[in-house]
């Protein structure tokens, strides 16, 4: 076969969406037509995830209702609750959400109604229980018990409240509101790609979450902003920097937090997030951090000319906020888990079963010699 073959599906168009836009060459994103860091600045992520789901932002009865259902739908009931508290300690926080994910759709009966409205039920049933799961995570590795949901809370207080015990300063919660509006939805990446390839079989939205999920947690997607935390303990003083570089660039080694597929000069979503990351270190102690956070990124910036992505702002920020770092991408699911869902919907409107082809390199055909 003579076909042309694009690993990585790098530049491949796989099929049209509503839902976002990439622009590399103006450097921007644009939710429904709108860009995202706009939106990140004068909407809130529960509005965000309505227009994301419906085309356009909620007007204010709309919101009234959506924030309503969404508030109600924070519980977990008690079997799924002494589930996770069972699982080992040393499971890593995305194995545990991937868990909580499948379990939800196992006891869901409507699971198999693939309608839209059903589909956008399962979306907001996930994207309020979410939270409690992840909170309910955090502090069990702190050997500390689960704190149950708030409905007098927005979704990110309640959050903070159910992983720590108290809702934190205005500005901390404004910068995570911001961080899950920014991470809402990117158009074709990895994970919204298998969560559509899973629907393109006419499999469920929970089984598409959970496929999402699995590839969000590798280190070359939403796992990085662990990662980048990491990297940062690994060098261990802004002083060690070049040196580290020098050595990790030389055996060919990716640095995490920086290049991306897409955008190759800069995401315009950084420059938001960074100013938060800025506010958060001030009021949280972090100049140290935010220190070896600029030598590095100007290192990289000098020796390969790759700029940071909006992973390596998120992975301080989520550190300064007092989470774990190995908690640091189960919160980019609370944010993404809009976008899948709208994607979701989006592919089982209009099915086509997604199944590439590859090029056999293997070994020509040969017989099979009978076993005497
Ligand atoms: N560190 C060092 N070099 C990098 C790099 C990084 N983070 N990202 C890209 N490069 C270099 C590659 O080594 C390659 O150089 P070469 O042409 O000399 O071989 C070139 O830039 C192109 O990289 P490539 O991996 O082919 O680009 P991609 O589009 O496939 O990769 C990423 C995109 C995101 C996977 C990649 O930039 C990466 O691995 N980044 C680190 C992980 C990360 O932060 N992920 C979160 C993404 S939002």
């Amino acid at each position: 076969m003579s076909e042309n073959v694009h690993r990585g599906l790098v530049g491949v168009v796989a099929d049209t969406t509503e839902i976002s836009d990439v622009d590399p060459d103006h450097n921007l994103l644009l939710y429904r037509g709108y860009p995202a860091p706009e939106l990140a600045e004068h909407r809130s992520f529960l509005e965000t995830a309505f227009l994301l789901w419906t085309g356009e932002l909620p007007d204010a009865d709309e919101l009234a209702a959506f924030t309503a259902r969404e508030r109600a739908l924070r519980h977990i009931d008690p079997a799924l609750e002494s589930m996770l508290l069972s699982l080992p300690h040393t499971s890593h926080p995305m194995d545990v959400l991937r868990t909580a994910v499948s379990r939800l759709g196992a006891t869901d009966p409507a699971t198999g109604d693939a309608s839209p409205e059903s589909s956008r039920e399962k979306g907001l049933r996930l994207l309020a229980v979410l939270p409690t799961i992840v909170a309910l995570d955090q502090r069990r590795r702190r050997g500390l018990d689960p704190i149950p949901p708030r409905d007098d809370l927005g979704r990110s207080e309640n959050f903070f409240h159910m992983a720590f015990g108290a809702v934190p300063e205005d500005d901390v919660v404004r910068a995570f509101e911001i961080s899950m509006v920014l991470f809402a939805e990117h158009s074709f990446n990895a994970s919204t790609f298998a969560a559509r390839v899973a629907t393109s079989t006419r499999s469920d939205l929970y089984s598409a979450v959970v496929a999402g999920t699995s590839a969000l947690k590798g280190a070359l997607h939403g796992g990085a902003n662990q990662a980048v935390m990491e990297q940062f303990a690994e060098i261990g003083d802004p002083d060690a920097v070049d040196d580290w570089l020098t050595a990790r660039l030389e055996a060919g080694d990716k640095v995490m937090g920086f290049g991306h597929r897409v955008y190759k000069r800069g995401d315009s979503r950084v420059p938001l997030l960074h100013a938060q990351l800025r506010r958060v270190a001030e009021l949280r102690g972090g100049r140290d951090l935010m220190a070896f956070y600029e030598v590095l990124a100007g290192a990289m910036l000098r020796d390969k000319g790759l700029r940071p992505n909006l992973d390596y702002a998120a992975g301080p920020l989520y550190h300064l906020m007092g989470f774990d770092t190995p908690m640091f991408t189960p919160l980019f699911v609370l944010a993404r888990i809009a976008g899948w869902t709208a994607h979701v919907v989006e592919q089982a409107s209009e099915n086509v079963l997604i199944r590439p082809i590859a090029r056999y390199e293997g070994k020509a055909r040969r017989e099979v010699s009978a076993v005497h």
